[in-house]
């Protein structure tokens, strides 16, 4: 009993030592004390704004090897700081075309951060990355070792996919959607540090809702925590200016915090450059229809400036988060899958009604559907694995090519993606009763790779070869990503090419490009679909 108090009394004197919230400027650098019961003190590099120290419990977090930055670091910046109302350190860090903000707010070991652009940083990326000491928190949250890369005893791919203990691993299969990414988190026995990001965060962001990127890599020499806001890993739209924000890297025990617990409204009062407070925003409400309750149904806002996007209810019913007064489009996902789009304009303080219904029409009659039409490539053979693994790792089932009977196998024995040198050919074979009108084939895919594309031999007839699809100058699958553009190819087959009884149709995989095994040309399937 005694040495308990006596224990408690040394952790309270202890923390009212460094409790202590404040700045402190010295010639190289600002240092930053929380003053949160669980201590946290930050030093900011003046000369590059480099985050060169975090201390949180005692304990140095902050990798020795690389600092804590956004981009790849500013190099230089003017950076400053001040301590606004005693109850926030703000400290900026201007160039050029950025400035980024470093906000503490006295009692919360959490570094809330915005950065504003007004062009694209040299990286080619926008992305806040910390780089932290591996000993003390080398596991990620939510999807564990996926990608930690330490270790490694070969490289797979590039300079990113490796293999450890027998599995591949890459920091890219450490992804989650932007709508499902509230905090991602690398952690250790007794710390977490984590990003937390509102749908403010995003705002400034490209890729829209389904859009995924690094998130967690242990990598060897520390443990990089990454919050990416444009990203040229399979970009699919143009990067969005403006800021960006805020967000915040917190640092917690062994409790992963929750969005709900976080205000970023604090912001408003802290003159941060393209803060839009909620006050001169709107919002838009409706109901949207026709998609099943198979499916999520997804409400996404966009315009040039701005991305915004919400799940809408079991009813339908959707409210979009607080959005900047403009014109914007808005899209319905049958869960990943566009089935309708429309204008919608928005003023600040004003909520804009609009009902948005799906546009995608059943066919008179459908013949048969291989897989879910849902923008998404699960439920086809090694799509549960995709994400987080190489295809080549030894976990994934054989790719095939499979002769696919229809009726009697299921999607999970059909391959997600066809691959111009490994499983171009896989076959289904189905049987019609009549054959006495024409069919329509209609193979809808995510993501092409290396302009892969089908071209499909429907009994002993060779259909057109279809156009080249745009382009994505990016690894896709073999890197955990199956969003691209998503193109759908309609094939006409004419009904003298077509039996009464058993058929056969050959998809073969064809590009202009070349490349090995999983590297060769390719796309990944949503679903397929033979209907009249
Ligand atoms: C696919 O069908 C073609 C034509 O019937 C056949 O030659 C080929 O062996 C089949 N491939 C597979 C993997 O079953
Ligand atoms: C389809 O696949 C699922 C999952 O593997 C399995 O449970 C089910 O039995 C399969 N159905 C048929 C008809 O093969």
């Amino acid at each position: 009993m005694l040495a308990t108090s006596i224990f408690a009394a040394a952790i309270g004197f202890g923390s009212l030592v460094t409790a202590q919230f404040g700045l402190t400027d010295n010639d190289d650098s600002y240092v930053v004390n929380a003053g949160s019961a669980n201590s946290l003190v930050a030093t900011v590099d003046k000369a590059s704004c480099d985050v060169t120290s975090i201390v949180y419990r005692g304990a140095e977090l902050q990798s020795s090897s690389k600092y804590t930055h956004i981009g790849s670091g500013l190099g230089s910046a003017t950076v400053s700081a001040q301590t606004i109302d005693d109850q926030y350190v703000k400290v900026t860090c201007e160039t050029d075309t950025l400035t980024h903000y470093i906000v503490v707010k006295s009692g919360e070991a959490n570094l809330y951060m915005a950065t504003y652009t007004s062009a694209e940083p040299e990286i080619g990326e926008l992305r806040y990355i910390a780089r932290l000491d591996n000993s003390i928190l080398p596991s990620s949250y939510p999807f564990g070792d996926v990608s930690t890369t330490v270790g490694s005893t070969e490289t797979i791919e590039g300079s990113d996919v490796f293999l450890v203990d027998g599995e591949t691993r890459s920091k890219f299969y450490s992804s989650d959607r932007f709508i499902d990414d509230h905090v991602h988190c690398v952690y250790g026995d007794d710390t977490h540090a984590c990003f937390v990001k509102p749908a403010l965060a995003y705002e400034a962001a490209s890729g829209g809702p389904f859009f995924r990127d690094i998130d967690t890599n242990n990598g060897g020499d520390y443990t990089s925590l990454t919050f990416y806001m444009n990203s040229g890993h399979v970009q699919t739209e143009a990067f969005r200016m403006g800021l960006h924000g805020p967000y915040a890297l917190t640092f917690s025990r062994s409790g992963v915090p929750a969005l709900a617990d976080f205000d970023f409204s604090f912001f408003a009062d802290l003159d941060i450059q393209g803060y839009v407070a909620e006050s001169g925003r709107g919002y838009v409400s409706g109901t949207a229809s026709g998609v099943g309750s198979d499916y999520q149904t997804v409400v996404a806002w966009s315009n040039d400036e701005a991305q915004y996007w919400a799940y809408a209810s079991t009813d339908g019913s959707f409210t979009s988060p607080a959005v900047k007064p403009g014109t914007y489009t808005m899209k319905l996902y049958q869960t990943e899958l566009e089935v309708a789009s429309q204008s919608v304009d928005v003023s600040a303080g004003s909520t804009t009604s609009s009902d948005i219904a799906s546009t995608l029409t059943a066919p008179t009659t459908s013949l048969w559907t291989i897989g879910s039409c849902d923008g998404q490539p699960t439920g086809f053979l090694n799509a549960d694995k995709q994400l987080r693994m190489h295809p080549s790792d030894s976990r994934m089932s054989d790719w095939g090519p499979t002769d696919f009977v229809v009726g009697e196998a299921n999607a999970t024995d059909f391959p997600m993606a066809l691959f111009k040198a490994v499983n171009s050919g896989q076959n289904i074979t189905f049987s019609l009763e009549d054959a006495s009108s024409d069919a329509t084939l209609r193979i809808r895919t995510t993501l092409a790779f290396a302009s892969g594309r089908p071209q499909v031999v429907v009994n002993t007839w060779t259909a057109d070869a279809p156009d080249a699809p745009t382009k994505i100058d990016s690894r896709g699958v073999t890197r955990g990503a199956y969003r691209g553009y998503g193109e759908a190819y309609e094939v006409d087959i004419p009904s003298s090419e077509l039996v009464a009884g058993q058929n056969s149709i050959q998809i073969n995989v064809i590009s202009g490009s070349s490349g090995d095994e999983f590297l060769s040309p390719n796309f990944i399937l949503d679903c397929i679909e033979l209907y009249r």
